[in-house]
């Protein structure tokens, strides 16, 4: 039997370099071959961004961009997780499963509270319970996502075994952060230091044009160079090698290496050669976002059937669950 596999985005902005090489190149792999629901986190972006200009505008944006990045709506089943409000119910059952301990230690909840010292809010405490009750809803078996949300996964499999603890049953899965048998993938940013990130000023966006692209690898931040042969490699360089790795073929990864060893290396060159294999990946995508954005009726298909189907194994599991938990009808 396939596995089930779900993973969603946040629609906080458009989709960079990192969401892609992280996660929605393995969706696209991976619908294939498996029961696939891939999402986007509507509620979830509301924790950061509470009265966010045009959340409508911001989802289809997404939702554009999975499609033109290679989803296709009738092999996954592509939603919105406000469409499908039974989330909301198991969010709201799972939460007197967390303790608050756990919650506040939390990375990612420490990270945000800290640069975020005006809206420590409730949801943001909570974030990785909604996380889990949207992976869980759908019995995922794998999760495939970038290196930073390795922690929320570890919750996520916690929730699920603490439900079955708790009411004595073997009900949820306990679901795995997946990327192909290979390490998560962590993606650098630009500017010298941290991941690439939709707040950090730092990304190369899969709707950034071909020259837009350019301009941002050129003037990525390095240093004035080796003076040492076979020197240890200093951040800001070892990000770029990096991304190499992952867009670039092995022979190019060893020739600059090579350069860099006998101190040889021209970053400018370096820098041309990671520009022209960014562009060989983005520009096909970029270029059916255009199409895909003009048709309308394809998104708002692709919107309702996600909908639909994503409702149907919701439901499903709701029901169960309040079975199982003892809320049952009285008429
Ligand atoms: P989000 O929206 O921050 O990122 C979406 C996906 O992109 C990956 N990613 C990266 N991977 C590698 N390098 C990077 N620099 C990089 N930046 C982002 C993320 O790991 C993620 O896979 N909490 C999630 C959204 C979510 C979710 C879920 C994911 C909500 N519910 C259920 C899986 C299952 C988030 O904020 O991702």
């Amino acid at each position: 039997m396939s596995d089930i596999v779900l993973s969603g985005i946040r629609s906080t902005g458009n989709l960079h370099l990192g969401n892609y090489l992280g996660a929605v190149k393995n969706f696209v792999k991976m619908q294939e071959t498996n029961n696939c629901y891939f999402f986007i986190a509507d509620y979830h972006s509301l924790t950061t961004h509470p009265t966010p200009g045009d959340l409508h505008k911001s989802v289809r944006q997404v939702l554009v961009e999975y499609l033109a990045a290679g989803l296709n709506p009738d092999k996954s089943t592509l939603y919105i997780q406000s469409d499908v409000p039974e989330i909301a119910e198991l969010y709201l059952l799972l939460n007197m499963n967390a303790y608050l301990g756990e919650l506040e230690r939390t990375t990612s909840f420490k990270d945000k509270a800290r640069k975020n010292t005006n809206n420590v809010n409730a949801g943001l405490l909570t974030y990785p319970v909604l996380m889990a009750a949207d992976i869980i809803i759908h019995h995922a078996d794998k999760v495939p996502v970038g290196k930073d949300q390795e922690q929320n996964l570890e919750m996520a499999r916690k929730f699920a075994r603490r439900f079955n603890n708790m009411y004595n049953v073997e009900y949820f899965k306990e679901p795995v952060a997946y990327n192909f048998g290979n390490e998560l993938v962590k993606v650098p940013g630009l500017d010298g230091t941290g991941k690439m990130g939709k707040s950090e000023g730092n990304g190369i966006y899969l709707a950034d044009e071909e020259k837009v692209i350019r301009k941002k690898i050129m003037r990525a931040v390095t240093d004035s160079g080796p003076t040492e042969p076979n020197s240890a490699i200093p951040e800001p360089i070892q990000n770029l090698f990096t991304i190499m790795d992952i867009v670039s073929t092995p022979d190019t990864v060893e020739h600059f290496k090579n350069l860099y060893n006998t101190c040889e290396i021209r970053y400018g060159d370096l820098k041309k050669q990671l520009a022209e294999d960014v562009v060989k990946l983005i520009a096909p995508i970029n270029a059916k976002i255009a199409e895909i954005d003009a048709d309308d009726e394809y998104v708002k298909r692709a919107a309702k059937i996600g909908a639909e189907k994503a409702r149907e194994s919701a439901v499903k599991t709701i029901k169960e669950v309040r079975e199982i938990i003892g809320i049952r009808k009285f008429y």
